[in-house]
């Protein structure tokens, strides 16, 4: 039977880190209930110490949320975990998200202490957050860097203290596919306890890799993908949550499936766009004003002949528009009839070829052809016909 993904989005969160990005309580509550209702499993909603602003933030939300679980982060220090107690309290799902580095360059840079500390320090962090709720999440932060040996030991410790699910951050976006799936395996095969938790894939896209290493991470055993909208976040970003939804649907030979409505992407990707005031690039994968657009000769020709010879999803399935069939000085002659067509034009074959020529050479002037200049081409060449 195929497995659910558990999506763990975390648009409120980590994505609300990028500069520009910061919602007020308002926007932040707003996009709560889209993005419950977009499915997502697990909200962390916020950072609750972080400020007054996001206690009440995360507090509100975990008022309003019936479905999802909602998060709230802390690190591991029990004044930020009775924080994120307290702001949770409301819940009907509630889970506390807290962690430490477990990686050298964490443990002496960052702490200047060592990986005996560091392990107690975690199991410690645990503890304290069972007192507010029985779904704690650990993360090991920088996972990516953390020896398999000793990370493996922390997730055991963490276990036997109570986590219920361990987060292996690639927080710098290091790791290779690969490397992430071996290292998701490696604790399969090497935490006695790992059955009593889920193991989550949060994995940063420094070096573009973070949506291919979530994806290695759950055929390597991972449960969970920690993942936002348009793929905001720290520095480079995150796992882009429409990414891994739509990798899940499109190849369901891997036998997962995720609670998401796909039909939503598109308009929640739009709305988290404008919310935080941060567009998404053109070519993003599913969400890109050009996911959807054909704008050269032979791929134009192909998929009018059949849309499946040029696109692996329908727009409709993401809640995009429909596709488009772009003009350039790159675009052959079935578009443009096609795009004539569609106008109201209908002109055989050898109009076409007439026709193309003074298209090619409007077309070698500007970026795009549009609608108002192909009515010009048609008015032009129709006034001739009817001199000539
Ligand atoms: O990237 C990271 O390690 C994080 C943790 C706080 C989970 O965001
Ligand atoms: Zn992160």
């Amino acid at each position: 039977m195929d497995q659910k993904i558990f999506i763990f989005d975390t648009t409120l969160r980590d994505g609300e880190q990028v500069p520009g990005c910061k919602l007020n309580k308002k926007e932040k509550i707003e996009l709560a209930l889209e993005l419950e209702a977009l499915g997502v499993d697990i909200l962390e909603a916020g950072f609750p110490i972080s400020s007054p602003g996001d206690f009440e933030a995360v507090h509100e939300i975990a008022t309003l949320l019936k479905k999802a679980t909602v998060c709230g982060l802390s690190r591991a220090v029990q004044k930020d975990i009775e924080v994120a107690g307290e702001a949770l309290k409301p819940a009907a799902r509630k889970r506390i998200h807290t962690g430490i580095g477990t990686s050298d360059f964490h443990i002496k840079s960052k702490f200047n202490s060592n990986r005996e500390e560091i392990l107690e320090r975690a199991v410690k962090a645990v503890k304290w957050a069972r007192q507010f709720t029985d779904d704690v999440e650990f993360y090991a932060e920088d996972a990516g860097r953390t020896a398999n040996d000793y990370l493996a030991r922390v997730v055991e410790a963490v276990i036997k203290a109570g986590a219920t699910t361990v987060n292996i951050p690639d927080t710098t976006g290091y790791c290779l596919p690969h490397q992430y799936g071996e290292k998701i395996a490696y604790l399969i095969n090497n935490v006695p306890n790992v059955d009593k938790a889920v193991l989550s894939c949060h994995c940063h896209n420094d070096l573009g890799l973070a949506t291919a290493n979530s994806i290695a991470g759950v055929i390597a055993g991972a449960r969970q993908i920690e993942c936002t909208i348009n793929g905001l976040g720290e520095r480079a970003g995150n796992t882009s949550l429409e990414e891994v939804v739509m990798i899940i649907k499109q190849h369901g030979h891997l036998g997962f499936f995720t609670g998401i409505n796909a039909t939503q992407l598109n308009p929640i990707s739009r709305k988290v766009a404008d919310t935080m005031r941060m567009p998404v690039q053109p070519n993003k994968a599913i969400v890109g004003a050009n996911a959807f657009s054909h704008s050269s000769g032979i791929h134009q020709d192909g998929f009018l002949k059949d849309t499946t010879t040029y696109e692996i999803i329908a727009p409709e399935e993401v809640g995009a528009d429909s596709s488009k069939i772009v003009l350039t000085a790159r675009s052959g002659r079935s578009a443009l009839a096609y795009r004539f067509q569609k106008l109201g034009h209908s002109f055989n074959r050898n109009d076409i070829d007439a026709l193309y020529e003074q298209f090619l050479a409007v077309a070698d002037t500007k970026k795009e052809v549009y609608d108002e200049d192909l009515e010009q081409l048609a008015k032009a060449y129709q006034a001739a016909s009817v001199t000539a």
